[in-house]
């Protein structure tokens, strides 16, 4: 059976970068606060020409640079995020364009956080279909754009970036090897973000102060955890695979507490997980490809090497997704 594997990685993240301290000026917070509960020091903040589209098509030629095609070879572009500039047309289109992906077809995909790995599952059906699909897949936000920066409770713990990866079919015995998706919209409440308001005097609806993250912070930690931990365990199990036989994890990087967590539950080695949420903060749908690059060009993964991912947000979604490099 031909399985979906990873051909080129590639990341981007805004010049402009956000320290503690820099907050500290903002709102009334420190960098004690923010490292000892989250461990983040520092994000990447978009500026001109830094858009939700433009980060993820720097990404995208990376990816392609290292996969050795040209964006004319791309049959499909995916984009996991919430947080494009415009509302229509979707961020992958835009990507198409910036591109020049002229044979590709492109739609975003909307699953907050987990926006990458739900974009990646997506990907892989395709390719079990048609192994010969060249996809681009991207997890691409500027959070920063839809923070109430006067609320110390959320504007510390996001930052701005995209990752992309370019996937296509292998009959060898790499690829990914098992995935599992889950969302729970009835608590959606604990973590959400509205739209604009509506200009239908009907429908509007009574409350909505504007497209801000809201969030109850201590129930999004508990879930986040538990979360993770069952949709681990999924994967696992799937492919019959042990936890002392996976080289590298790969978590959805919001916050080193809840990691820390996720290690205690899971008994896997703190060392086996790929952190850098400690540079860019919280870039809720970039988080793993940025962190996927990273990790790929560090050399941290050899063909072989069993890559776990996973991921927990809004909505809530979740999942984990297992690869065999
Ligand atoms: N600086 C200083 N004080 C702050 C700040 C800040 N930036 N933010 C909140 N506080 C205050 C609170 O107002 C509160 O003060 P009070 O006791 O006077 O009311 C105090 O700090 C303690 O607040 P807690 O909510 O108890 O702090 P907690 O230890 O739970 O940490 C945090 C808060 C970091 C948000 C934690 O709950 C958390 O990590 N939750 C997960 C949230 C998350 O990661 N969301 C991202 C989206 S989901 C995802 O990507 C997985």
């Amino acid at each position: 059976m031909k399985r979906m594997v990873v051909i080129g990685t590639g990341s981007a993240l805004p010049e402009r970068v956000l320290s503690n301290e820099d907050l500290a000026k903002m709102v009334d917070t420190s960098d004690e606060w923010i490292t000892s509960r989250t461990g983040i020091k520092t994000r990447h903040i978009s500026g001109k020409g830094e858009e939700t589209s433009k980060l993820a098509a720097a990404a995208s030629r990376k990816a392609l640079e290292m996969a050795g095609l040209a964006p004319a070879d791309l049959d499909m572009i995916i984009v996991g995020t919430m947080t494009s500039e415009m509302s229509m047309p979707a961020c992958a289109c835009l990507v198409q364009k910036e591109l020049g992906a002229v044979n590709s077809f492109a739609f975003d995909l909307n699953a907050a956080c987990s926006g990458f790995i739900y974009s990646l599952d997506l990907a892989e059906k395709y390719i079990r279909a048609d192994a010969d699909l060249k996809i681009l897949v991207i997890g691409a936000e500027t959070l920063s754009t839809r923070l109430n920066w006067q609320d110390r409770n959320t504007c510390v713990l996001f930052g701005d970036g995209a990752g992309a990866c370019v996937v296509t079919g292998n009959d060898e015995n790499r690829g990914m090897l098992a995935s599992k998706l889950f969302s729970d919209g009835s608590l959606y409440k604990l973590l959400y973000m509205d739209s604009a308001p509506s200009m239908n005097r009907e429908l509007k609806r009574d409350g909505n102060d504007g497209s801000y993250i809201k969030m109850a912070g201590k129930d999004v930690f508990k879930h986040a955890v538990r979360c993770m931990d069952m949709a681990i365990c999924d994967v696992l199990e799937q492919a019959r695979v042990s936890a002392d036989q996976v080289k590298l994890i790969i978590p959805h990087q919001a916050n080193i507490r809840i990691l820390k967590s996720l290690v205690d539950r899971l008994k896997f080695p703190l060392e086996n997980f790929y952190i850098n949420v400690n540079k860019y903060g919280n870039t809720s749908a970039a988080s793993i490809p940025i962190a996927l690059d990273e990790a790929n060009r560090k050399g941290l993964l050899q063909a072989d090497d069993l890559l776990l991912l996973c991921a927990f947000g809004g909505g809530f979604t979740w999942g984990a997704i297992l690869i065999r490099w």
